[in-house]
């Protein structure tokens, strides 16, 4: 850890308690919600019990709440068995099934609309296909498609049979891909032709062929929906269309009934060391999560049209698309494109369209779209919407008043959720019939999390503004269950202080005078790049293995919309370019960069050094080259540095 938090800086004092038209509609009154805070209170266990108890169809009731015996690899439920699919899907059947579940709308803003009943049909149909292909219970299948109904379809397929799917954003590189082919041993990969994302075609066949092409023993099959219709390779023995696989299969399927703890799906984030870590989550305690985050959060109601813009790449998309709002009944829109295509009024013209009503998306998109001015969202009629939602990053407050006044007519409140894709779901977020938000706070712990904040030694800050460690004390029920194939890893990851008492989030973060959380960002060395977590170690790697790259430093500095920008120090293999500028060569390294991560991870900006500074143990000095990147002055010591000449080098002044 490091030896100093951030020093907040943000002061703000404006209130927005909930609009009375919200609170009229509301399904969580403040008694109820004091109710629900009292009883996990009480007994933190038996609340969740009766959580899972009402919100959750079991195929077999657990009797066993919690099992520590092992921890901190804690079990929820362990002795219930349940389906995923049949929670989200079969349930809507009897009163909902003419319902849609789905409206999605292409790039090209071809829309389509999806029924309860028709999803159920689907989801079995290509259920009982992946069965057909050889796939059972536990086994892997990777999911590399684009923004479409698709997605959701496989993905809720895999969990009706017990298959454990890893969903890889379709953003990322062959090489990403591969390596978690590689580490999840998958033995099917779902993927489409390619995608359509602001009138451009993504190749996704061509680039799974290439992941396929170095390695990836496990993968059997391969299974290709048609979206685009552009030419592909279809490899004999291997591939297959989507269409292919579903002929003559039977459009009912029962669901396999698998443990509580049964792994729904391997999902990979960035740590600040080593490759990514493939983030296990549970069949039980995950859905409950998703589910009463749905209810408190989201305040979701049967009427309501529920847009979360996240793509099931990330976690979002998978407790706020593909699980979360189908297990509660809801209408959710699903979009294959970018914010800005045909222009900057694409959400705000869908938001009109579909009649929207719950809108959640990241600070990254905001400002993006309050950058193009008010005056698009303003020719909209926005008036459906009645609750507005971001995830992903801390968000400034001007860019919160923004989308609370321009948006949100004043109206919707806004609830800022903070959570990770080890969380499962929501942790601390307003409850938003109930709590007087304040732009740029997440607010207070829901019901049942025990979000604390803690100095090195594990000791509770109670003073306010106090900057420390979040840590969430007692278990929770959609908590990480292990990073796949390596507990090791999940122990050093998640519980390394405190004796291993608390899981550790690596943010950091203050509370208030009325306890209201601030976030303030990642303790470890990871990048947050329009909300998605980079680790600085993965673009270093990729830099390094450009033959003409010696050593690279990777840091963040921050940018309007993207939060963070991606700076690179690099010392190249023989000579510094002339006053350290090579315009081809910065290029090439971030288009080299884009084919070994992704588009995301390129450098936003390269210096090029001699070398780069080091402390006497051989450690690069990161918070000096955060100071150099951001263009702030120098206090920290500089003279163990073996060679003081770099600085004008690394500030790019020579
Ligand atoms: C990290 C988790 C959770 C889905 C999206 C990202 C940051 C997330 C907030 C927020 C301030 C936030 C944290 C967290 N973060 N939400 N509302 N306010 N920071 O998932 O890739 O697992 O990243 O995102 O730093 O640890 P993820």
């Amino acid at each position: 850890m490091s030896e100093h938090n951030i020093e907040s800086t943000l002061h703000e004092d404006r209130h927005f308690p909930p609009h009375a038209d919200f609170i009229k509609k509301t399904s969580i009154t403040t008694e109820k919600l004091t109710a629900l805070y009292k009883s996990a209170e009480i007994d933190n266990q038996a609340f969740w019990a009766d959580q899972a108890r009402t919100e959750l169809d079991w195929q077999t009731p657990f009797k066993t709440t919690l099992d520590s015996s092992n921890a901190p690899f804690y079990r929820w439920f362990p002795d219930g068995k349940l389906n995923a699919s049949y929670n989200c899907l079969d349930r809507q059947l009897a009163q909902n099934a003419d319902k849609t579940a789905i409206i999605f709308e292409g790039d090209a803003g071809d829309v389509q609309h999806i029924s309860y009943r028709e999803l159920h049909t689907r989801v079995c149909t290509f259920a009982n296909a992946l069965k057909a292909q050889g796939i059972s219970k536990g086994d892997r299948v990777i999911i590399y498609m684009p923004m479409i109904a698709e997605a959701v379809i496989a993905m809720q397929a895999c969990a009706r049979i017990g298959a454990i799917h890893s969903v890889v954003f379709g953003g990322f590189s062959a090489s990403s891909l591969k390596d978690r082919i590689e580490d999840t041993t998958a033995k099917l990969v779902i993927t489409a032709d390619g995608g359509h994302r602001g009138g451009k075609i993504i190749q996704l066949k061509s680039t799974t062929d290439t992941a396929l092409e170095s390695g990836c023993d496990s993968v059997e099959k391969v299974i290709v929906f048609k979206r685009t219709g552009h030419d592909i390779a279809m490899q004999a023995g291997r591939d297959i269309w989507w269409s292919d696989a579903e002929q003559d299969q039977n459009a009912e399927c029962e669901p396999v009934w698998v443990e509580a703890t049964h792994p729904l799906f391997i999902l990979y984030t960035s740590g600040s060391t080593g490759k990514p870590k493939g983030i296990q989550h549970s069949t039980g305690g995950y859905l409950l999560n998703a589910i009463t985050s749905m209810r408190w959060v989201f305040d979701i109601q049967p009427s309501d049209v529920f847009w979360c813009t996240a793509d099931v790449g990330w976690i979002t998309g998978h407790s706020y698309v593909a699980y979360g709002p189908l297990a509660t009944g809801a209408t959710i829109v699903i979009f294959e494109g970018v914010p800005t295509y045909p222009d900057a009024g694409r959400f705000w013209d869908m938001c009109q369209r579909h009649q929207v009503s719950i809108f959640y998306t990241a600070p990254t998109a905001i400002r993006a779209l309050m950058k193009a001015g008010a005056d698009i969202p303003n020719s909209y009629d926005l008036s459906t919407l009645r609750l507005l939602g971001t995830v992903g990053e801390p968000i400034n407050p001007e860019a919160w008043m923004w989308y609370h006044t321009v948006i949100g007519k004043e109206k919707c409140p806004v609830v800022d959720t903070w959570w990770q894709t080890e969380t499962g779901a929501h942790m601390i977020a307003p409850v938003p019939s109930v709590t007087v938000t304040k732009p740029g706070s997440c607010t207070r712990a829901l019901p049942g999390i025990d979000a604390a904040l803690v100095n090195q030694e594990g000791i509770e800050i109670t003073e306010a503004n106090q900057g420390g460690y979040l840590v969430i004390r007692q278990p929770w029920p959609s908590m990480v269950q292990t990073v796949w194939g390596d507990d090791q890893r999940y122990k050093d990851s998640y519980w390394p202080y405190f004796d291993g008492k608390y899981y550790l989030a690596g943010d950091s973060a203050r509370r208030d005078e009325e306890g209201y959380f601030w976030i303030m960002g990642r303790i470890d060395d990871v990048l947050n790049v329009s909300g998605h977590r980079l680790g600085t170690m993965e673009i270093e790697s990729a830099l390094v293995a450009h033959p003409r790259v010696a050593e690279s430093a990777v840091v963040g500095k921050p940018h309007d919309i993207k939060g963070e920008a991606v700076v690179a120090f690099v010392v190249l293999n023989g000579d510094r370019p002339d006053g350290g500028i090579d315009e081809a060569l910065t290029e090439e390294l971030r288009t080299w960069v884009g084919e070994q991560i992704g588009a995301i991870a390129k450098p936003d900006e390269i210096r090029y050094s001699d070398n780069l500074p080091k402390t006497r143990s051989g450690k690069i000095m990161r918070r000096l080259l955060r100071n150099i990147a951001k263009g702030e002055e120098i206090t920290q010591d500089t003279s163990t540095l073996e060679n003081e000449s770099i600085l004008p080098q690394l500030e790019g002044k020579a």
